[in-house]
């Protein structure tokens, strides 16, 4: 084996990530630096507890409750514990001891990325986080060095495995959503508490990042508009199939043309938005099934890109966070200041009430004279503008009917004016049920 400059790593977390993250560390050592340049020496893990069991079979002797000493002295510290503190404060004190770091955290990366980022550039250090949206997926690099001379208009990710599985199985099988919940948290898919997957909590993090690369902004999470699947259900889904589209927990990160004005001075905004969306059949994110992730990205020149894969998993997750000890390797032996983050273009973060998109609003009203020009007049007050309407009249088992269910497309229409229309038509008194509303996403 060469001579290599011998580099200390030390891990922080061995639990589904960090323990393959470790295995392969010590498996493919010698390949690993050949690619980095230099020997990565494993010089310990941190953990809560030694002595719980593992996914990969690790050294004992390695393992330590004892993080700080680990960081204190090491070149590389690899962050894999998740959560905010202690990680917080253990990257911190990494970057302050001149360490590079590796990442996966997007919890903490979309709540203090600002403060971390900083603290590396005051050191002149790097902090490369990969695997922190979309797992195993190369989005981050992309973004930020591939994409780095164009111009990003949109992103449209799907970057929350668990709902996708969830949505996927519903749209598929026409199964209920608790019924799919239950099975995903039964196949390790999703967790007991649910929560970040299914409100959408998770991809919004992961929609935070992506923006403030695609868009070189710092995205506050505050700022990232999120709903989760919880409301959709086997009904809306059958009604999405038969109407060409398929339903998708959606990331969109967009930059919007506004007017010029002391809030946006160039006359750029952008929004992220994080919601159950309708996509067509035909769009490549509908193709994406299962527990995968995609990310679509428009931009300027390059046109469209999709990148897809494991957004999850331990030893997916592993792949990219191992491609980051490498580029942290290299360029701990090159010297020179770190990456760096790019967020000069400071771009205003508009709420998603002035976001324009298409909708799908479908009602069940009276089957009486009148009710459907009362709908339409109400929409044309709201400045929504009507694209296509089908409706169908419901009969009941014992054949008498009565009720019509309405679906509406509308053409672009400002989130705000939408909103109020909505509020109107179910205090107009000529509708029965506002059965669901949808953005349509991906024209
Ligand atoms: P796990 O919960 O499986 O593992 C966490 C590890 O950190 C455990 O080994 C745990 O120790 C250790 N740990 C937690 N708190 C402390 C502490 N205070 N001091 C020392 N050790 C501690 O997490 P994952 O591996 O799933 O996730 C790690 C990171 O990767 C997270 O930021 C996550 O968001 C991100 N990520 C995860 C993906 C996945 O598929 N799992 C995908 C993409 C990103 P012990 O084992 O002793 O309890
Ligand atoms: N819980 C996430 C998902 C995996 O379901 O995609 C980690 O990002």
């Amino acid at each position: 084996m060469t001579d290599y400059r011998r580099l200390r790593v030390a891990l922080l977390g061995a639990g589904a990530v960090g323990s393959q993250v470790a295995d392969l560390l010590l498996r493919h050592g010698d390949e690993l630096a050949d690619r980095a340049g230099a020997a990565l020496d494993l010089v310990g893990i941190a953990v809560r507890d030694p002595d719980a069991p593992r996914d990969a079979e690790l050294p004992r002797e390695l393992l330590t409750t004892d993080a700080e000493e680990l960081i204190v002295g090491a070149d590389i510290v690899i962050e894999l514990m998740g959560g905010i503190e202690p990680a917080r404060s253990q990257i911190l004190l990494a970057l302050g001891s001149g360490a590079d770091v590796v990442t996966a955290n997007k919890a903490l990366l979309a709540t203090h990325g600002p403060e971390i980022f900083d603290a590396a550039d005051q050191v002149g250090a790097s902090v490369y986080y990969e695997a922190a949206a979309a797992g195993a997926i190369p989005i981050i690099r992309p973004l930020r060095d591939s994409l780095a001379g164009d111009r990003v208009q949109r992103i449209m990710g799907i970057v929350n495995g668990t709902t996708n599985y969830i949505l996927d199985r519903m749209d598929r099988e026409g199964s209920d959503f608790a019924d799919v919940l239950a099975d995903a948290q039964a196949l390790g898919y999703a967790e007991a508490d649910p929560t970040a997957d299914i409100e959408g909590f998770d991809a919004a993090q992961k929609a935070a990042i992506l923006a403030s690369l695609a868009f070189h902004t710092a995205v506050p999470l505050g700022a990232v508009h999120r709903e989760g699947i919880t409301n959709v259900d086997a009904q809306m889904m059958d009604a999405a199939r038969r109407a060409g589209y398929v339903i998708k927990l959606l990331a969109v990160c967009e930059r919007l043309q506004v007017e010029v004005s002391d809030e946006a001075p160039t006359g750029e905004a952008i929004s992220v938005r994080v919601y159950p969306a309708l996509i067509s059949r035909e769009h490549p994110l509908a193709s994406v099934h299962g527990a995968n992730n995609a990310v679509f990205v428009q931009a300027e020149a390059a046109g469209n890109l999709m990148f897809y894969g494991a957004g999850a998993g331990g030893v997916q997750t592993a792949s990219a966070v191992l491609g980051d000890v490498v580029s942290a390797a290299r360029r701990h032996i090159a010297g020179g200041v770190g990456v760096g983050e790019s967020t000069r273009a400071n771009l205003p973060v508009l709420p998603v009430g002035r976001v324009t998109t298409r909708y799908q609003i479908t009602l069940e009203v009276a089957d009486e004279p009148g009710v459907l020009a009362t709908v339409a007049g109400i929409l044309a007050e709201g400045r929504v503008s009507i694209a296509t309407a089908l409706q169908t009249v419901i009969t009941q088992a014992n054949g008498e009917s009565g009720t019509a269910r309405i679906v509406i497309g509308t053409h672009r229409a400002l989130e705000q004016d939408l909103s109020e229309t909505v509020d109107r038509l179910a205090a107009s008194g000529v509708v029965d049920r506002i059965v669901s509303v949808l953005r349509v996403e991906g024209d």
